[in-house]
């Protein structure tokens, strides 16, 4: 087992519009990416690479699905890293990257809801090291709509499974609720590193 699971039990029932059984349900998703990812890679170690084909071979079919576990895993300790119970205030440092990017902190929400109301994956706001500048990309599955060159700073989980227990189709109610429990801090600190 190379990938772990890291622990957010912390969040559970104690964030702002999003219950308890959400979380614990979101929790469990997340769990199975990991343990996906740990089983390809397993796998892969012994997979015939003759058996490799367009149409179908388990080698090819591995590879296929790879960055789906990684970056469900992944994507998701992103997502519950960047919740807390304690919202805090947004670092100075973040708020004056966020202006220089969208011109102001207010269009930034803007533009985060706008892209996340039209994707059923993910929404990240990065780093970019194309133009040091703080973008909104849109992903859809898990695996697909990154951008080269970025650095992950905020992400925001737009699958269905992220609300529908507390939203049902209210996808911006959702949006909101997110909105309350992001950790600043912790975005913060990704831009800083
Ligand atoms: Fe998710």
């Amino acid at each position: 087992m190379i990938h772990q699971q890291k622990d957010f039990t912390h969040l559970v029932g104690k964030l702002q519009g999003l219950s308890a059984t959400q979380i614990e349900a979101h929790l469990g998703l997340y769990a199975g990416y990991v343990k996906k990812l740990n089983e390809i890679e397993e796998k892969l170690t012994k997979a015939d690479r003759a058996q490799t084909n367009y149409s179908y071979g388990e080698y090819s079919e591995l590879k296929r699905r790879e960055a789906v576990a990684l970056n469900g895993a992944y994507l998701h300790q992103l997502y519950f890293e960047n919740l807390t119970a304690k919202p805090g205030k947004m670092p100075s440092a973040l708020e004056k990257a966020l202006i220089d990017s969208f011109g102001s902190v207010d269009f930034y929400f803007k533009d985060l809801k706008a892209a996340a109301s039209a994707t059923p994956g993910w929404i990240v706001t990065t780093y970019s090291k194309v133009d040091g500048k703080l973008h909104n990309y849109m992903m859809f599955e898990h695996h697909i709509g990154l951008p080269v060159h970025q650095d992950v700073i905020l992400a925001l989980d737009c699958w269905e499974h992220a609300f529908m227990i507390d939203y049902g189709t209210k996808k911006p109610d959702y949006l909101e609720a997110f909105l309350k429990n992001v950790d600043w801090k912790v975005v913060g600190e990704r831009l800083a590193a």
